[in-house]
């Protein structure tokens, strides 16, 4: 053969040579089928945008996390809520979405599904399951739910609102990113699709986005790979890798979070220019009791509002802060701060806040450092106000 010929050929053998302790980076749009025949049939892995060897690991890892049948993986966790909302609905088909869902989750409701057909109704978190029920009309093909809701870390009794939905044929979907797939199981409370931006705690390093769908009900799992190849989403064999990696050492990392996240809570709550902490693991908080009967754990993650004070003294406080980044995404190991006000005007109830909300997202540095940070931005605060 030319050498031309050759150079392409040579080296191709995708035979591991040694067995290592993680699965393989495979990279591939291409896969080489056996024979004719297998180039058609649908049991065999025949095109690498299903995802090869480390993609198929990941699954393998979150179906155990999750108790999951099947899980679905997107290129984001926005990508993995609005992907699972495609899969399973249709043009005439109404959803209930909770208020303090995140934000773009709004933006795809509203623009999108609005779009197509499908009809949005906000609902206050504050609902009981009972109050939900009520807003349910013969078209309510879905409740979306998350918990604690962003920002304004509402809970709600998920259990209670999947088995009244069940009951009436509804499905349901949580966005379960805060408690990261390890401190609140939804399918075991009978919530049908279980939705988290691995980009947070799983991936845990503030360098990837992906988004997981998990479930145990076999139709909406073909609804969910049906639309995959429908719509063409992917991972890549390096993020899928990156996620799983990070997911090894999650149940190790959470804990601390949790004790560190209280420790700075506790602190701010003592704190002359502190109304409220808004953290459902902290017992006075409304939301503590749902908690600990259905969580078991809490992440970095939570409000704090602050008494009245202009804006300037928050973007002060703020802007004091060396160790806390300024930034949205969350659940990697480095602490970080936003204030919340300019995201709370698109809520269709209202938010009784005695004052402007920050939300701060506690890492793994030590709280006495993280502490001696907040003070300074308080100092920061007081001369402003
Ligand atoms: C609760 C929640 N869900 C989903 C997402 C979306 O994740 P991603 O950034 O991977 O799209 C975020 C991101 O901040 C989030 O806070």
């Amino acid at each position: 053969m030319d050498e031309e010929t050759r150079l392409i050929r040579t080296g191709a053998s995708s035979t591991a040579s040694a067995k290592t302790v993680n699965p393989l980076i495979q990279r591939g749009s291409t896969v080489l089928m056996p024979d004719a025949a297998s180039l058609y049939d649908d049991d065999q892995i025949n095109y690498g945008i299903t995802g090869l060897a480390s993609p198929a690991a990941l699954q393998t890892a979150l179906a155990e996390l999750e108790g999951a049948s099947n899980v679905t993986l997107y290129p984001s966790g926005l990508a993995a809520i609005t992907g699972a909302l495609l899969a399973v609905l249709k043009a005439g088909d109404e959803i209930l979405v909770v208020d303090s869902a995140y934000k773009p989750t709004r933006r795809f409701c509203d623009r999108l599904l609005g779009r197509f057909g499908v009809a949005t109704t906000y609902y206050d978190p504050a609902l009981t399951s009972d109050q939900l029920m009520a807003l349910a009309s013969a078209r309510t093909r879905l409740i979306l739910l998350e918990t604690p809701g962003s920002l304004t870390f509402d809970m709600q009794d998920i259990p209670a609102i999947a088995a009244a939905a069940k009951a009436r044929g509804i499905l349901t979907l949580i966005d379960n990113t805060w408690a990261a797939g390890l401190y609140f199981k939804p399918l075991t409370h009978g919530v049908t699709l279980s939705v988290q931006a691995l980009t947070k705690y799983v991936g845990g390093h503030s360098d990837c986005f992906m988004g997981s769908v998990a479930t145990c009900d076999p139709t909406i799992a073909k609804a969910l790979d049906d639309a995959m190849w429908d719509i063409g989403w992917s991972v890549s064999a390096d993020d899928a890798y990156t996620m799983l990696r990070g997911l090894r050492t999650m149940a190790t990392r959470l804990p601390r979070h949790h004790e560190n996240g209280l420790a700075v809570a506790r602190w701010l709550q003592q704190r002359p220019e502190v109304a409220r902490v808004l953290h459902p693991a902290l017992p006075d908080d409304p939301g503590h009791v749902l908690w600990k009967r259905d969580f078991t754990g809490a992440c970095g993650l939570f409000g704090v509002v602050l008494k009245p004070a202009p804006e300037k003294a928050v973007h002060a406080f703020l802007n004091a802060l060396r160790l806390f980044g300024l930034g949205f995404s969350w659940g990697g190991y480095e602490s970080l701060a936003i204030h919340c006000d300019p995201q709370l005007h698109s809520r269709s109830f209202p938010v009784e806040l005695e004052g402007p909300l920050l939300r701060l997202h506690i890492g793994l540095e030590a709280p006495a450092d993280l502490i001696i940070d907040l003070e300074r931005g308080f100092a920061a605060l007081n001369s402003q106000a």
